[in-house]
């Protein structure tokens, strides 16, 4: 990780405080002063200020149940960013994995390690992200079989050169009509469910995670966050 995000990490410095303890040339790496702040380092190189040798702190891995109005952003905007729901020390040094709209509930992670993060997010990890969507449009039986099989082949979305990754389409009930469904993708591009429907003809009236792989939602309330526990961390490693 970067020199300046190690020294936040290791002591109560802020990004900015970090850098300043760099340019005074207080810091060594490995014996040597280092004054860059994006200079990477890892936890085995010896890292001291004033001769005091730090140790970074655990990383943090948190779920949280989004709710509507609020965005996946570190700072606060026309909306406030969902950090402000933890009420955990530095929450605003976290980062989310995935980010969600202003008007997607449901499931966001959110952690300070980035690759870790980078594992639920990169699509060449496949990682399966399940939303329940709600469309303006319900979808006949007649017509399901077709778009189950054009959402499993891929779908073009508009200004992308490529088809997008093959998803899974499942109806929620066995009603003729439904316009309440399951999709299953393994990419997280701009606004990607909402223009994956608007190319198929629909449009999404209301979206929310339940799932990130294999890790649920499950019964957390709207608004509520808990720590993820090992078994679940180690899901994404
Ligand atoms: N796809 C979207 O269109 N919006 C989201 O918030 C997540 C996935």
């Amino acid at each position: 990780m970067r020199l300046d995000k190690f020294i936040c990490k290791s002591t109560e410095l802020t990004r900015s405080e970090a850098k300043k303890v760099l340019k005074s040339g207080e810091v060594r790496v490995n014996g040597e002063i280092a004054k860059n702040p994006a200079m990477q380092v890892h936890e085995n190189n010896t890292i001291e200020i004033d001769g005091h040798s730090l140790t970074a702190r655990r990383s943090r891995y948190f779920m949280l149940h989004k709710v509507a109005d609020t965005i996946c952003s570190n700072v606060n905007e026309v909306y406030p960013s969902v950090l402000n729901f933890l009420d955990v020390d530095k929450a605003f040094d976290l980062h989310i994995a995935g980010r969600l709209d202003a008007d997607t509930t449901g499931l966001v992670l959110i952690t300070d390690d980035g690759r870790w993060s980078h594992n639920v997010i990169s699509p060449k990890k496949e990682c399966q992200k399940t939303y329940r969507v709600w469309l303006r449009n319900p979808i006949t039986t007649e017509k399901s079989v077709a778009l189950i099989e054009q959402f499993s082949q891929g779908i073009q979305l508009q200004g992308e050169s490529s088809l997008t990754k093959p998803a899974i389409l499942t109806l929620v009930t066995d009603t003729e009509v439904e316009n309440e469904v399951l999709l299953t993708i393994t990419e997280g591009k701009y606004h990607q469910v909402k223009r994956m429907f608007a190319a198929v003809g629909n449009r999404v009236i209301g979206l929310h995670r339940e799932q990130i792989g294999s890790l649920k939602l499950a019964d957390l309330a709207p608004g509520e966050w808990r720590t993820l526990t090992e078994d679940e961390v180690a899901l994404f490693i």
